[in-house]
């Protein structure tokens, strides 16, 4: 990526009325972190930042995730972001045994008591972790996959979290772009691109990529999607509003790459409900397609 695109791109986020981004600190090894810093400077609008820490270990152990080690990478995403107090630090997807550490959790609301920042929350890749995780009265959000081929969270998960009023942010939201309709059987994608080094899960969870759903299935899926779209949306917009259907969802954090994908996606939160027919539509899709490949691994 480019950093005068991305600016760019994250400009025209807050021009559409964006007040929360997401990232990591290991996005470009703290580049995304700085970028961001850059745009508050720039921009006197209020922006909500959620980073992540736990990425940076190497084992990526449940070890690892102690007071130590969080503290010093919460540290390093205080210096690259310019604050004194992180608004949202999330634990970046740890490996299941960390919901059961609850002094990983005494440890953040020790950092919270400190100053250092202001809410913490988890990044999960499976639904009974999210459930394990709310059980900790101060996890104030829960990052989780949910799409129109991630179904799963929306059964028990959605229900826990909204008793207990824990925000939910849906990540993924374009099936790492196959849900914009737009991507080929024969698109090409760059050497450093996960969805062409990942595909089968070589570098991390494969539910990252393309939600777990095989390419060509997911291609196929998505035909029938597109005939479900109403006028005046595009496939990546109905995609996102299908999301903003769940009122558990507090917001969706597409990957808007340019400018442009950023203002496409930005408009689909003002569109109209979409009609009980497409939600029929999307739930028969996901049952007769994708919902073996999915549904009871995450
Ligand atoms: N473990 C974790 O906690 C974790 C893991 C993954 C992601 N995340 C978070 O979730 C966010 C979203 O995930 P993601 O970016 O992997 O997945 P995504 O939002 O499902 O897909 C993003 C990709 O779709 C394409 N795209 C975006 N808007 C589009 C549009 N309007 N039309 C056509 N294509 C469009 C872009 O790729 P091309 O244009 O190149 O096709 C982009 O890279 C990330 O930015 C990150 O903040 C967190």
């Amino acid at each position: 990526m480019d950093d005068t695109e991305s600016l760019a791109a994250l400009h025209k986020a807050i021009d559409c009325g964006v007040n929360f981004i997401d990232t990591a600190d290991v996005y470009g090894t703290g580049r995304s972190e700085r970028l961001i810093a850059q745009l508050k400077r720039e921009r006197k609008e209020q922006i909500v930042v959620a980073t992540k820490a736990g990425r940076r270990l190497s084992p990526h152990t449940a070890d690892g995730y102690n007071a130590a080690n969080i503290t010093g990478f919460i540290e390093d995403s205080r210096r690259n972001l310019s604050t004194g107090c992180l608004d949202l630090v999330q634990l970046h997807c740890p490996p299941t045994d960390v919901y059961y550490q609850p002094e990983m959790f005494d440890a953040l609301d020790r950092l919270v008591k400190a100053g250092r920042i202001r809410y913490y929350g988890v990044s999960v890749e499976r639904v009974e972790e999210a459930l394990k995780a709310i059980e900790y009265p101060n996890v104030q959000s829960v990052q989780i996959i949910f799409n129109c081929f991630r179904q799963r969270p929306a059964e028990l998960f959605f229900e826990q979290a909204k008793k207990k009023k824990v925000g939910i942010l849906a990540r993924v939201p374009l099936a790492s772009g196959l849900l914009s309709g737009r991507l080929k059987r024969d698109s090409q994608f760059a050497a450093d691109d996960h969805r062409q080094f990942n595909r089968r899960g070589e570098q991390f969870d494969v539910g990252e990529t393309f939600s777990g759903v095989d390419y060509e299935t997911g291609l196929a899926a998505v035909e029938e999607i597109r005939k479900l779209v109403p006028e005046g949306l595009t496939v990546a917009q109905f995609a996102l509003r299908w999301i903003l259907m769940f009122d558990a969802v507090t917001c969706a954090i597409p990957g808007g790459k340019r400018p442009a994908q950023v203002e496409e996606n930005c408009a689909a939160s003002a569109m109209e409900p979409l009609p009980d027919s497409a939600m029929e539509g999307v739930r028969r899709i996901y049952e007769a397609k994708i919902r073996g490949q999915v549904h009871q691994r995450w």
